[in-house]
């Protein structure tokens, strides 16, 4: 029988897990958003505001379906919020011991046949689902930054997945409007696993002095059509993340090209995240304007 996914549940409510939820409630799905603590949920909150404001501002949205989108969020500090969910994505920072303790919570709360899916960029979908007592029902739900805008999903399954609920799972991805494509665990998956590589490889070449971060970006965009520039595009996606999913690749690889450059971590050790912490080879007036320094 296929699965409907009337209610899902979002853990985590940062960049991803708040955009997750609003692609989510866009479709019409009931969400349960939770965090770990009120200011968790109040972040989440706002990122969810301040993106639908922008779409109501666009024209994309009006006022009374921004206010249908937001009504059928249910926020929450605790992850009982979630009982009574067909399927739960988890979007926590980076951490194995974080995400597993994560999932052994929530196959004790959700019911037996909930789908238990984790928005990791690089960590070991397996080893989360030996955490739970329904490994068979775990999967790898990857979306990209900027969630509600980017269309691809990863899918991942491992090798006790059961081909049912990846079926269900990509089902659902069709119905959000996203383009779903499966793929063995595997760190990286198929985008990150090609695209750190190049990320990984501008940064030595700014940390060479090799070009201006401008130029290296300019290059990118103008010379092979790419939206952003790789150290522009970093800063989105977050310095420490970036270097998170470098070095699993590193360790799981051995493979050069994704030791992560020395220069990140000395700007993650400075506060330099990118974006969200309002500077990172770039420094940020507001959410989305970069300025040179
Ligand atoms: N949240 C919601 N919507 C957003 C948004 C955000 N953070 N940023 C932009 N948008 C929307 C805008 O509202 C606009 O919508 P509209 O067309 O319906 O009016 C649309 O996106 C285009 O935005 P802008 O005109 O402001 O700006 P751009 O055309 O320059 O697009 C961008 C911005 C979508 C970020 C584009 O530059 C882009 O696609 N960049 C590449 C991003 C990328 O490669 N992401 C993948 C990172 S890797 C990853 O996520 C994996 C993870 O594991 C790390």
């Amino acid at each position: 029988m296929t699965r409907q996914f009337g209610t899902v549940g979002v853990v985590g409510l940062g960049t991803m897990g708040a955009g997750i939820a609003e692609v989510f409630a866009r479709t019409g799905l009931a969400v349960v958003a939770v965090d770990v603590d009120d200011e968790g949920v109040t972040r989440g909150r706002c990122h969810l505001e301040q993106s639908t404001g922008r779409a109501v501002a666009r024209g994309k949205l009006d006022e009374a379906g921004r206010a249908e989108l937001l009504g059928r969020i249910t926020w929450g500090t605790s992850l009982d919020a979630l009982a009574g969910c067909d399927l739960v994505v988890e979007a926590v920072p980076e951490r194995m011991e974080l995400k597993a303790r994560v999932f052994a919570e929530l196959d004790r709360v959700c019911g037996p046949d909930t789908v238990l899916a984790s928005n990791t960029s690089s960590l070991s979908i397996t080893e989360l689902g030996v955490h739970t007592g329904r490994p068979d029902k775990v999967v790898g739900m990857h979306f990209f930054n900027p969630a509600p805008v980017l269309k691809l999903v990863e899918v991942v399954k491992t090798v006790v997945t059961e081909p049912d609920v990846v079926a269900d799972v990509v089902a659902l991805v069709e119905r959000l409007g996203k383009s779903p494509v499966v793929i063995g665990d595997r760190a990286g998956f198929i985008a990150n696993a090609l695209l750190f590589g190049y990320l990984n490889h501008a940064v030595r070449m700014y940390e060479a002095r090799y070009a201006t971060r401008e130029d290296l970006d300019a290059a990118m965009r103008h010379g092979c059509g790419y939206p952003m520039g790789p150290l522009a595009l970093l800063d989105l996606i977050g310095l420490d993340t970036a270097y998170e999913i470098l070095d699993t690749m590193y360790h799981q690889s051995r493979d050069r090209l994704h030791a992560p450059a020395p220069l990140l971590k000395q700007m993650i050790t400075a506060g330099l995240l990118g974006r969200k912490s309002g500077r990172g080879f770039y420094t940020y007036d507001g959410v989305d304007s970069p300025t040179a320094v």
